[in-house]
């Protein structure tokens, strides 16, 4: 939702500023553009275009602007469509100080209104802009010092931000600010950077700096000075990015979701990694466990399908009541919930707005919060109060699929732990699952030996205006991955059911040629013979069956084997042929795969 980087040091700014943007592109690409604070201090070097970043590309030519600093954006839009005037940098009257934001400032109109009664002259239809006026203003206030300026203008904000700035006064120097949106400070040797996160500087360094909420950074290549809005120095605290600078490559493949598919085996295993007989006590001391008795999850998205996952086996194992609860609605409907309340944020990127109102909604009320999460240092696991982080690696593709897997080991290392410390789980049951767990990474491989055939498959039906997936139990929950997946990528009508529903409905949707993908039970399982009927049932009215099965199908039109596992643990198998089939189709139908229309992969606004 908007990607911000900011480059200050020896090199010349353009390229890591570039760089950065291509890395923070998922975030958003609406238009994307840039300031440099040129070395001679004559007035900012901007350009901006409407459009991917590509775009902008296109029109910067080959000379390298004679430029140690400056800020780029790539854009998500929200206020004004994505057009070149509404796209980022924003300046002052002069020209001579740009903003980027990422965002909603809640009272841009009101600012606005102000700012033009002042004699500010406005070129865009974005709440952004406000700030640059705001900005340019409380630094005449302020003789110059950008830092002050952001600090005061930071306080006539309300909505959520992160922010940069630069003045071509000073070259050298940037200035930036976070609310409610995220902002990270990379240190460097003779060079610092601020971004929205870290993968748009790991090439450069792997130490990096939390900012908290309400900060102010002001850095240049061999400083950095983190304040409060009150202009208090605060203490920072440094951590050592572990993600490589490789895995944020596309490497050989043709897409990121397809190189992140193929990442799947190591991301569970590593997620799995000493934590398959119990979580640490880092972990588990920060929570009186035995005091809960209920859990609610809250997510969006592909972490909501993880949730409902988590719910079968946490209730099952844990035998405790579970909620899972979509966090956008969740906040609004003031729910019952108090200290004896297990919250559980799940989010890849941990910056997802509608999840951390939930959060601080059930925090508030007095519940304990045990996030899931995939980015260290992000917001969501700094405001809970333990945090089980997932080992995806960084996701760059905008269509989740590696990070939904480890989302899902997580909410079964969840079950477990609950299991044992309220010991509602037998030590067989136990082993038996934990010994699948161990086996997950080398099942999940021998499901990636099917995608060829799959690929092919799925191209006969491309013309498709619609495809639906049915499940039971937790094959539930993974048909509406795979029906969400398809609508993020296809852009054709997709729907998840639990088979059981099939007949109060939704089978009236099913026509001659209606493709149908059904998950399949465990073989033998009681579930496995009510979903053979259900592939009877729309069968009958013409629909073309493709199963997911353990097992041979005679009633199917085409089956992919998948290895068999302990039930509960099935959806980590059974969605790796779903993300592909989504893949695929969209390659077929000539969409942008790894930046689906529309979307952004961390959506910071609400
Ligand atoms: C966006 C993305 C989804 C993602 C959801 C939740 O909508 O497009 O792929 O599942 O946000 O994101 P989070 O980072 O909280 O897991």
């Amino acid at each position: 939702m908007c990607g911000i980087v900011g480059y200050t040091g020896k090199e010349l700014a353009l390229n890591p500023v570039l760089s950065g943007l291509r890395k923070l592109e998922y975030r958003g690409y609406d238009s994307a553009g840039i300031a440099l604070a040129l070395d001679s201090g004559e007035k900012l070097w901007v350009e901006k275009r409407a459009g991917k970043l590509g775009n902008l590309e296109e029109i910067l030519g080959t000379k390298i602007p004679n430029s140690h600093s400056g800020i780029g954006h790539t854009r998500w839009a929200t206020h004004g469509g994505p057009t070149d005037e509404n796209a980022h940098p924003h300046l002052d009257n002069e020209g001579k100080l740009a903003v980027i934001h990422n965002g909603i400032i809640e009272n841009y109109l009101e600012l606005r209104a102000q700012l033009e009664k002042a004699g500010h002259k406005f070129k865009s239809e974005t709440d952004s802009e406000s700030v640059a006026h705001l900005l340019s203003d409380a630094r005449k206030k302020h003789n110059g010092d950008l830092a002050a300026a952001m600090r005061e203008a930071c306080q006539q904000l309300r909505g959520s931000f992160t922010l940069l700035a630069i003045h071509s006064d000073e070259p050298g120097r940037i200035v930036g600010a976070r609310r409610n949106s995220p902002l990270v400070v990379g240190v460097g040797d003779g060079e610092n950077f601020l971004a929205s996160d870290v993968s748009a500087f790991i090439s450069h360094t792997k130490r990096a700096l939390e900012l908290g909420q309400d900060e102010v950074a002001d850095i240049t290549a061999n400083t950095i000075v983190i304040s409060n809005l009150a202009g208090k120095i605060q203490p920072h605290n440094e951590y050592e990015i572990s993600w490589d600078a490789s895995s944020a490559e596309r490497g050989g493949f043709e897409h990121f979701m397809l190189k992140e598919i193929f990442e799947q085996p190591r991301a569970i295993a590593d997620t799995l990694l000493g934590r398959i007989t119990g979580l640490s006590e880092e972990i588990t001391n920060r929570i009186d466990f035995k005091e809960i008795d209920k859990v609610v999850i809250v997510a969006c998205g592909t972490a909501f399908n993880a949730g409902l996952v988590g719910k079968y086996a946490i209730e099952k194992w844990a035998d405790i009541a579970v909620d899972v609860e979509l966090a956008s609605e969740y906040r609004y409907r003031d729910p019952s919930v108090d200290s004896r309340t297990l919250l559980i944020p799940i989010s890849q990127s941990g910056e997802t707005m509608d999840t951390l109102m939930a959060l601080r909604y059930a925090k508030d009320k007095g519940a304990k919060v045990f996030a899931v999460c995939n980015t260290n240092g992000s917001t969501i696991p700094r405001e809970s109060d333990a945090v089980l982080y997932t080992h995806a690696g960084p996701e760059i593709a905008v269509a989740s699929t590696k990070a939904f897997e480890t989302q899902l080991v997580a909410m079964y290392l969840m079950g477990l732990h609950l299991g044992r410390i309220r010991g509602t789980i037998s030590e067989t049951l136990l082993s038996q699952i934990e010994a699948e767990l161990a086996e997950l990474p080398a099942k999940v491989e021998q499901v990636l030996e099917t995608v060829e055939p799959l690929r092919e498959l799925t191209r006969n039906f491309s013309t498709a205006s619609s495809m639906l997936f049915l499940g039971r139990h937790v094959g539930f929950p993974t048909a509406l991955e795979g029906a969400l997946k398809l609508k993020e990528l296809a852009y054709m009508h997709a729907e998840g059911f639990a088979g059981g529903e099939l007949k109060h409905g939704p089978i009236a949707l099913i026509e001659s040629g209606t493709p149908v993908v059904a998950i399949m039970p465990a073989a033998g399982s009681l579930l496995a013979e009510k979903m053979a009927s259900n592939i009877q049932e729309v069968k009958a009215r013409g629909a073309v069956v493709i199963a997911i099965a353990d097992s041979e199908l005679k009633a199917a039109d085409f089956l992919v084997r998948i290895p068999s596992t302990h039930e509960f643990l099935q959806p980590v198998l059974a969605v790796v042929p779903l993300q592909v089939i989504a893949y695929e189709m969209a390659v077929a139908r000539g969409n942008d795969v790894d930046q689906p229309r529309n979307l952004a992969k961390s959506v910071t606004v609400e």
